[in-house]
């Protein structure tokens, strides 16, 4: 078959989780030869996120190929990436139209490359499609629902996003429960994942400490918030928290000072260092969606900052809760979690590593 004759499919990325997703795809296209050989992928990064330690990184640990375009449409405030990524992605599809877009998970980048796709006539699939946390505050709520309501083909991570898409009228037919596709690159990474150098120089021991994220504008950009999570661990006198810190969480925390020696910041981690220090910590306290996932896959208690997740199997099933800004009860967890007392937990069905292999064969049907 010559190049000419391959069918197109665009593949959507802009941010660090999306890297992480998209990695298991490429993985996969490499290894299934009839998929190489019908079909011609293209790589579409919008530069949302763009520092080093937040893109590149993930490139060359996750060995993602170059983008085939970039958009480096880089920071702005919601409608104005949005928009910028839709007029770029435009162009790309009217030089040459794809037979299909891929995006995934519920970032700007995912909802503005959906739109400019369908109102060209170019069929949309969406991998972690039907997660609702029913929290309409949320941008990312946003992103899902808006993204749902003009995709073709659904991609879920869970039975109960099957539930919510077909409460929404979606077509059976069109919803494929998959498994997670960021677990499937957590499985094929495992023995590469290794020590940050903060390891060394904190004295860090397997199962001696915890990890913390925040990202969140509702835990980050109101610094009460921010003040009274770290105000909690200052209370743990002996335990070690590691936080590795997300720039939009850095610009708010140059303004809080006295740091206790128990809190060790640094800047955000690779890919293969944090996923080390997920798997060997005693609990994490996040805010990040993905993160819940990755702990469940662990076994890692997760205390959840948000007062709602759209992953709700990692708490019926994983071993995550919601904290919400009840302090009292991340008090109580970490003593929990001390005392040896947290929940058993298991992996959700189908996060098993095999989730690529699944989406690209149903592709490779239906277009
Ligand atoms: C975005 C996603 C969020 C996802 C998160 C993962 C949306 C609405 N939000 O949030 O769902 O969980 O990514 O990290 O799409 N910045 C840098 N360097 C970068 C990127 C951003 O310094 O490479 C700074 C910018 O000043 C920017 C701020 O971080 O204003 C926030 O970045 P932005 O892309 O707006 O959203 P995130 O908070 O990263």
């Amino acid at each position: 078959m010559t190049q000419s004759k391959k069918k197109i499919i665009d593949i959507i990325a802009g941010t660090r989780p999306n890297f992480v997703k998209i990695a298991s795809l490429f993985n996969q296209i490499n290894i299934i030869s009839k998929i190489k050989k019908k079909y011609e992928f293209r790589l579409i990064h919008t530069g949302q996120h763009y520092d080093k330690m937040l893109s590149d990184t993930f490139f060359q640990e996750l060995r993602i190929p170059k983008p085939n375009f970039s958009l480096n449409v880089g920071s702005g405030s919601h409608a104005f990436q949005t928009a910028n990524i839709m007029k770029k992605y435009e162009k790309i599809i009217l030089k040459k139209p794809p037979n299909l877009c891929i995006v995934v998970g519920d970032v700007n980048s995912t909802i503005a490359c959906a739109i400019s796709a369908k109102k060209l006539g170019i069929k949309v699939a969406h991998i972690e499609a039907g997660l609702r946390s029913g929290d309409i505050s949320m941008p990312e709520e946003i992103n899902r629902i808006l993204t749902d309501s003009i995709t073709d083909y659904f991609f879920t991570t869970s039975k109960l996003a099957n539930m919510n898409l077909l409460k929404n009228g979606i077509k059976k037919k069109n919803i494929f429960f998959v498994g997670n596709t960021m677990i499937d690159t957590l499985k094929n990474n495992l023995n590469k994942l290794k020590k940050p150098s903060l390891w060394e120089t904190n004295s860090l021991e397997v199962k001696s400490y915890y990890l913390l994220t925040l990202h969140r504008p509702s835990n980050v950009d109101d610094i009460k918030n921010l003040k009274k999570i770290i105000s909690i661990i200052k209370k743990f006198k002996n335990e070690k928290f590691i936080f590795p810190v997300h720039p939009r969480t850095k610009k708010k925390l140059n303004q809080i000072r006295n740091f206790d020696k128990n809190l060790i910041i640094s800047k955000p981690l690779s890919y293969f260092n944090f996923n080390y220090l997920l798997k060997n910590a005693k609990g994490i306290i996040t805010d990040s969606g993905g993160i819940t996932e990755e702990a469940t896959f662990f076994k890692v208690p997760c205390f959840t900052m948000r007062e709602n997740t759209e992953r709700p199997e990692t708490i019926n099933v994983g071993s995550n809760v919601l904290i919400g800004n009840n302090y009292n009860l991340l008090k109580r967890s970490i003593n929990e979690v001390n005392n040896n007392r947290w929940k058993k937990s298991k992996v959700p069905e189908k996060w098993d590593g095999k989730t690529a292999y699944r989406i690209l064969n149903i592709i490779d049907k239906i277009i």
